[in-house]
């Protein structure tokens, strides 16, 4: 097996794209490139062969859960699901001592939970790699899929147009802080008090310096789709906003993705969700199912990605 892993991985939390550099940012999607090209040919690729990862869920989940175990198996390793009923953190004990403890038998975690700090804290007193599977914050795993994808499609992410409509939320911040690293501009369209996370935007602005990317709020979507290369919506309640989604579903109508708003990009756009949609409310069924939608290689994209981040980060 010729594949290389760059040691200067070797033990890192994966909590958010902005901890890692521009040219790390594409290493993993070259690797996750190379495992899915592996993969597809079925030729084995046990990089991680022993090696077991917990995966904490406090949250549902289809996808992280799904790719993450098939993952680390793919890898010749062993991934146990542990829900909040399974673990004594559901009865109250401590973050630190989950991690000091599970820090004893796995060589790393993958976490999804709500509070960003609760990662951050599990990371810090793990003497093992952390991966973020989504907090309220971040959704950074989602956003590598979503680069591997938009590179397979575009052969290049520097200079392209991204229009997210809809929420401020974890996947549009992660993609704020993936397009600033890559040199893929962002526009971000949603109605007033919607808006991503001010500290967010201003971070990954100072990134994007360095590669050119420009990234801006507007309010009219179809000033944010013109001349865009890819349009990501999200669901407009994310999950533990259940209470709020009706009173949100009244800001967020303007900003369905329909087949008005395809017709204003570029001819070649691309359609991005992260999944799971509310088909009917964010996007249209024939968005979703149209000629313009890669939200199902998207998807199996999750898998390559955080095969590539687990494989460099637990060596
Ligand atoms: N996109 C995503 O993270 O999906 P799940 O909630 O199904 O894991
Ligand atoms: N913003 C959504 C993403 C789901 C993958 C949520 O947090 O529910």
């Amino acid at each position: 097996m010729t594949v290389k892993l760059n040691p200067a991985f070797k033990g890192r939390d994966f909590i958010s794209i902005h901890d890692y550099s521009t040219a790390e940012v594409a290493e993993v999607l070259d690797l996750a490139l190379q495992l899915k090209a592996l993969q597809k040919d079925r030729i084995p690729h046990p990089l991680l062969a022993g090696k077991t990862l917990g995966m904490i869920f406090q949250k549902p989940s289809t996808r992280t859960r799904v790719s993450f175990e098939v993952g680390i198996y793919q890898l010749g390793g062993y991934g146990l699901f542990l829900s909040p009923n399974d673990l004594q953190m559901g009865r109250g004990e401590t973050i630190k001592d989950t991690a000091l403890t599970l820090s004893r038998y796995l060589d790393g975690i993958m976490i999804r939970t709500f509070d960003h700090d609760e990662v951050l804290e599990l990371a810090h007193h793990a003497s093992i790699p952390v991966i973020n599977g989504l907090t309220d914050l971040l959704h950074p795993c989602q956003v590598m899929g979503d680069l591997l994808t938009a590179l397979e499609y575009k052969g290049t992410l520097k200079g392209l147009k991204c229009a997210f409509i809809g929420d401020g939320n974890n996947v549009c911040h992660s993609l704020l802080f993936g397009g600033a690293k890559v040199g893929m501009d962002v526009v971000v369209a949603g109605p007033p008090g919607f808006e991503p996370q001010p500290e967010i935007l201003a971070l990954a602005r100072a990134d994007a310096e360095a590669t050119g990317a420009r990234l801006w709020v507007v309010e009219d979507p179809f000033e944010a789709v013109e001349g865009a290369d890819i349009i990501y919506t999200d669901v407009w309640a994310s999950m533990g906003q259940e209470k709020e989604a009706a009173e949100k579903e009244k800001h967020f109508a303007r900003y369905q993705v329909n087949n008005r708003l395809v017709a204003a990009a570029k001819d070649d756009v691309i359609i991005m969700h992260c999944l799971p949609a509310k088909r009917g409310r964010e996007l249209t069924d024939e968005v979703m199912d149209g000629p313009h939608s890669v939200v199902f290689d998207e998807a199996e994209n999750r898998l390559h990605a955080q095969k590539a981040i687990m494989a460099l980060v637990m060596q």
